[in-house]
């Protein structure tokens, strides 16, 4: 193995997909699928921390997802401000530094609170940083950064020629994050679903049958062993990256 194998993906994202199809294997309804899939990710929390990641990204609600039965919406809603209301003190004494990304403009006022309070909470936290992309659309993200430089370019504050790569980067949600190395969907499907479109420009993508209740400590070892084979190359030859060759 070559030295690059040998390490461990630093940041993690997941679209936890099969909540509702867990749900209806039992003839349950589907809110009970996402019930099982808040667990999952204490559980999946827990195993990052053990196993040394530094990020965790987490799709929770895709802004597509307002498309669902209203009873749904409105139901995973109150899902995840029971969540947030339970679980932000256990990530604050876990050293856990929690980001919302995404536009909470459209949840309802005390869910915004609850968000912002448990940020500050965890704001100077300096374990594992889990994002959660609530009411998230990777395009969203990109329009929202270029239209900040554009506002910049009409104030004259900044010139076309002077918008870079890393300009856009630090307008995104995830500004200050490092890119996600390792990217991983449950549930069988294999899409993006507009999840964070720039950022996993070379991300490695694994893909699993599993739905996310039933992802656990084994299933996320296994996508980490996947990782740790694989060669990232960045546009390069292996034999570059294998060192037989010069840069
Ligand atoms: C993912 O599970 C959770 C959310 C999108 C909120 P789904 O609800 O999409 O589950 P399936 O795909 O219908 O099984
Ligand atoms: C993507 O899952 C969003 C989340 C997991 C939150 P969906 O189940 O909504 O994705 P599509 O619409 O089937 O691609
Ligand atoms: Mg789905």
């Amino acid at each position: 193995m070559s030295e690059q194998e040998d390490l461990l993906p630093r940041h993690i994202a997941i679209i936890m997909d099969g909540n509702g199809r867990w749900a209806k294997q039992r003839h349950q309804p589907r809110f009970m699928g996402h019930r099982a899939g808040v667990k999952a990710v204490e559980n999946i929390v827990k195993h990052c921390i053990d196993r040394g990641i530094s990020v965790l990204s987490l799709f929770a609600f895709s802004s597509e997802n307002w498309r669902r039965p209203t009873k749904e919406v409105k139901l995973l809603m109150e899902l995840f401000s029971l969540a947030l209301k339970r679980q932000a003190k256990r990530l604050h004494e876990n050293n856990i530094k929690l980001n919302i990304i995404g536009d909470i403009s459209r949840f309802s006022a005390s869910l915004q609170k609850q968000i912002q309070d448990a940020e500050q909470l965890t704001i100077n936290n300096t374990g594992l940083t889990v994002n959660i992309a609530a009411n998230y659309g990777g395009r969203w993200d990109i329009t929202n950064s270029v239209r900040q430089l554009a506002e910049q370019v009409k104030s004259g504050a900044l010139q076309p020629e002077d918008i870079t790569e890393d300009s856009i980067s630090a307008g995104l949600t995830t500004a200050k994050i490092i890119e996600p190395d390792l990217f991983i969907r449950t549930g069988g499907e294999q899409r993006i679903s507009n999840f964070l479109l720039w950022q996993l420009a070379y991300t490695e993508f694994f893909f699993a049958d599993t739905l996310w209740p039933d992802f656990n400590s084994d299933e996320l070892d296994s996508a980490i062993t996947s990782f740790c084979q694989r060669e990232r190359r960045f546009g390069k030859t292996s034999e570059q990256i294998q060192g037989q060759e010069d840069a």
